[in-house]
C-alpha cells in the first residue's frame, strides 16, 4: 500500500528497519546517547532553548505545552480555521480562560486578519495551528507569532503537520512552544511528540508552583535529563531509533532548508497536476500548504478514495469539517517522491476516465 495520507505517512524501509535492532532499556548509556543525540539535533533544527520527546501523539504534546505554559487564571487567545484549530481551542479551555477566533474553511490567518484580535485580547498566551491539515491551509504564522510576542504574550504553535516541510525557526518566529508528531514530517510510526521551548518558556515552567498534570509535567523530564540523560518514564525507544535514522536521512539530503524547499516544490507540483485533472483546490490562493493538498473531489469523492485504495493500492484521504463529504487530500509529507505522486495522478486520471 502506498500512503499519501497526511499522517501516518509513508515510511522508507531504512527507517522501518532502524526499529528492529535488539531492544535496550531506557536505563543504559546507549539510551542516553540516543536520547541526547535526538534532543541536540532538534534543538539545532528548531533554534530552541530546550526540547522534549514525549511518548504520546501530537495532541498530548500540544496539551503538554498549554498546561505547562498557561496558568489557570490567565487568558489564552486561539486562532482557528479548521478542526485542528478547534481542538487547540478545546485543549486550551481545559487549562485556562480561552477566547477563540475562527475563519471559514479554506481561509488562512495572516497578520492583517489577526491584528485586531491580538491588540484587544488582554491575553497572556497565544496559540494557533501553522498548517491546518484538514483543509490544507498554511497560515502565515511567522508574522502573527512575532506580533503576539512583541505584545508580550507567550506563543504556542501547533506545527504537527508543518515541520520540517515548512519554514520554522523558533527565535525568528518569536515562539515559546513548538510541537510536532513522529508520524508526520519525520516519517516515523506514530507515538512520539516532539516539543520545543524558548528560554522564557523554560524559565516560566521552572518557576511555577503547580502544574496540573503528572506524566506531562515537563519539569520531571528536565530534572531527569539533567541527572543522567534519561526520561522519567519508559519511552518509545523503537520510535526514537526510527527518528534518528530519519534525521540522518534528512541531513544527508541537505537538512531542514532542503526539506522545506522539497516540500514546497512537490506541493506546487501536486497542485498543478490536480488542477490539470479538473479539480478545484480548497485553500484560498497564497495560503496553500506545502505538505498536504486539499481539493474538491465532487459527489463521488468517497468512491474515488475507495477505488484508489482497492484498485491501485494508493491511500489518499478525505477532508475534514465541511468538506468531509466531498473533499480529498494528497500529502507529500516526509520522504514522498515525485515518482510516487506520478503514480497517484496516473491512477486518478484512469478513475476520472
Ligand atoms: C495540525 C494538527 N494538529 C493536531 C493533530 C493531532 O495529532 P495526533 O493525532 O498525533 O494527536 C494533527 C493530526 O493530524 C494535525 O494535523
Amino acid at each position: 500500500m502506498m500512503l499519501l495520507s497526511p499522517g501516518p505517512v509513508y515510511i522508507p524501509e531504512e527507517i522501518m528497519k532502524a526499529q528492529t535492532e535488539e531492544m535496550i532499556t531506557h536505563r543504559c548509556p546507549e539510551f542516553t546517547e540516543l536520547y541526547t543525540n535526538l534532543k541536540d539535533r532538534m534543538k539545532a533544527y528548531l533554534n530552541a532553548e530546550d526540547v522534549h520527546l514525549l511518548t504520546s501523539s501530537g495532541t498530548l504534546g500540544l496539551e503538554t505545552l498549554i498546561m505547562n505554559i498557561a496558568k489557570p487564571d490567565e487568558k489564552m487567545v486561539c486562532f482557528s480555521n479548521g478542526v485542528f484549530g478547534d481542538k487547540l481551542g478545546k485543549t486550551a479551555k481545559a487549562y485556562t480562560n480561552t477566547e477563540i477566533h475562527s475563519l471559514d474553511a479554506g481561509k488562512g490567518w495572516n497578520l492583517e486578519r489577526a491584528k485586531e484580535h491580538i491588540d484587544n485580547c488582554g491575553a497572556q498566551v497565544f496559540g494557533m495551528v501553522y498548517n491546518e491539515t484538514g483543509y490544507g491551509v498554511r497560515n502565515h504564522a511567522k508574522e502573527i507569532t512575532q506580533y503576539a510576542k512583541k505584545k508580550g504574550m507567550f506563543t504556542i504553535l501547533d506545527c504537527i503537520s508543518a515541520w520540517p516541510g515548512t519554514e520554522m525557526d523558533m527565535k525568528e518566529f518569536g515562539l515559546d512552544g513548538f510541537v510536532t508528531g513522529s508520524q508526520k514530517g519525520p516519517a516515523c510510526p506514530p507515538g512520539l511528540a516532539i516539543l520545543g521551548l524558548s528560554g522564557e518558556a523554560v524559565e516560566r515552567i521552572e518557576s511555577r508552583d503547580k502544574i496540573p498534570g503528572f506524566y506531562n509535567d515537563l519539569r520531571a523530564y528536565k530534572k531527569r535529563f539533567e541527572k543522567d540523560g534519561q526520561t522519567p518514564f519508559t519511552p518509545a525507544i523503537t520510535i526514537m531509533r526510527a527518528l534518528r535514522k530519519s534525521f540522518d536521512m534528512m541531513d544527508e539530503r541537505g537538512g531542514v532548508p532542503s526539506a522545506v524547499q522539497k516540500h514546497k516544490e512537490l506541493s506546487e507540483y501536486v497542485r498543478k497536476r490536480i488542477v490539470e485533472l479538473g479539480f478545484e483546490l480548497i485553500p484560498e490562493p497564497g495560503f496553500e500548504s506545502y505538505t498536504v493538498t486539499a481539493f474538491k473531489g465532487g459527489d463521488n469523492a468517497k468512491e474515488i478514495k475507495k477505488r484508489m485504495k482497492e484498485e491501485f493500492g494508493i491511500v489518499i484521504v478525505g477532508c475534514k469539517g465541511i468538506y468531509s463529504e466531498n473533499g480529498l487530500r494528497i500529502s507529500n509529507m516526509g520522504y514522498v517522491t515525485k515518482e510516487m505522486l506520478d503514480k497517484c495522478f496516473d491512477a486518478l486520471e484512469k478513475i476520472k476516465g
